[in-house]
């Protein structure tokens, strides 16, 4: 079904699903393999032969139907030519980055990448040799003065984690591939339904289809899509090391994207909204929300991007720690927790000044990470304001 040419609402509830091909069934079976039987010796042998080409039943660990109808329906939604599953998006991001660095290699990284993804280059690239350096996100062609001999890959995450940077990809992928490089890019934020990844000429997109693709907090996924000439370096690493998908989380992260459209647009107004409210309030300093003017790479957004997640930033003037608790653990919907996507509102302080080291972040006002979830706004604002008042009014509880 991946040659229909209809909007992303429409394809997201389609691509990935033949029920002719199943008794009429709705959605794609739940297989459960390991040992895949073949009738003869030369079928055994000419599969085994095919085992890292899409959509080949092999044996459990290249994938199952189940698994090649959560790839397709990805693959339709943000192009490229293939997707492989994997068990969480921190692995989708060590085996998209193992596909294309060895020993001796160098990786430029923007350094506002997701915490865990800088701890794998500073643990794990750094043990194997391969060097990292870190580069601003707002750097744009500019990528190209850090570009070395042995650069293989530069890795964007745009927007930045925590601090919402938007990147120019185009203007990265242009002088990454003068140069020779992948473009490898963590496109979670985004989802393959607001940035269309190929387009801007990445080479690999990433996602942690623990956030918006499965949408209700209970499974961890990774995947990766790819173009042609990717997928093979990618499939191999992913099979060298082991990995696949357990199958009834494949299938739930398949059944949380045919409602990824509806709820996606719904937080994404729902955030705006939030986002615009806390601009006016007086304890707030900036909103790190790409659709607003105050977050750096604003006007990429719009020039690239075709709509906005509901994860933002949002920095709070004049507070200590002490005030920051208070607001945050009286909390009656934003629960304190790590991760987003979910239909839940979240929030958490961040401290990304703690982490750069190719630029500075000033840490005079106190940031907040939200994540707005699928609630009444209204009731979201109200707890929030609420939280204001046990600021303002600081003294014993
Ligand atoms: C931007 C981004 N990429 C990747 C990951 C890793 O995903 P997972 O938690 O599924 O390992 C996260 C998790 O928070 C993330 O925020």
């Amino acid at each position: 079904m991946s040659d229909l040419s209809e909007h992303d609402e429409t394809l997201a509830t389609r691509a990935g699903r033949n029920p002719p091909q199943n008794h009429g069934v709705v959605n794609p079976p739940v297989y459960r393999a390991s040992t895949i039987l073949f009738p003869t010796i030369e079928s055994f042998e000419s599969r085994v032969a095919d085992r890292l080409q899409p959509g080949k039943v092999v044996y459990g660990l290249c994938g199952t139907p189940t698994t090649f109808a959560l790839e397709e329906a990805m693959t339709t939604l943000e192009g490229g030519y293939g997707c492989v599953v994997l068990p969480s998006g921190m692995a989708a991001v060590a085996m998209a980055i193992l596909a294309f660095v060895r020993s001796g290699d160098h990786l430029l990284m923007v350094d506002a990448a997701y915490e865990p993804t800088r701890m794998f280059c500073d643990d794990m690239l750094t043990g194997l040799g391969v060097e990292t350096t870190y580069y601003d996100p707002l750097i744009g062609e500019g990528i190209e003065a850090l570009i070395r001999p042995n650069t293989r890959v530069v890795y964007l995450e745009s927007p930045g984690s925590l601090t919402f940077e938007v990147q120019d990809v185009p203007a990265i992928a242009r002088a990454a591939h003068a140069g020779g490089l992948k473009v490898l890019m963590d496109n979670t934020w985004a989802t393959p339904l607001y940035f269309k990844p190929f387009e801007h000429g990445v080479d690999v997109c990433i996602h942690a289809g623990t956030k918006y693709i499965s949408g209700h907090s209970d499974i961890m996924s990774g995947l990766i899509t790819m173009t042609e000439p990717c997928y093979q370096p990618v499939r191999r690493t992913v099979f060298g090391f082991g990995q696949c998908a357990g199958p009834d989380d494949t299938y739930t992260v398949l059944r949380g994207l045919r409602t990824l459209p509806t709820r996606l647009k719904q937080q994404s107004l729902q955030a705006l909204e939030v986002a615009r409210w806390l601009k006016d309030r007086p304890e707030v300093g900036r909103v790190l929300h790409p659709a607003l003017p105050d977050c750096p790479g604003h006007d990429l957004w719009r020039r690239d991007y075709l709509g906005a997640s509901s994860l933002f930033g949002f920095t709070l003037r004049n507070v200590d720690r002490v005030a920051v608790a208070r607001f945050l653990d009286g909390m009656r919907l934003f629960g304190i927790g790590a991760s987003w996507g979910g239909f839940e509102s979240l929030l958490i302080p961040a401290y990304p000044g703690q982490l750069r080291t190719a630029t500075t972040w000033p840490d005079d006002e106190f940031l907040v990470r939200i994540h707005v979830g699928l609630e009444h706004t209204d009731d979201l604002i109200a707890d929030l304001e609420q939280g204001f008042k046990r600021i303002d009014n600081l003294g014993p509880e």
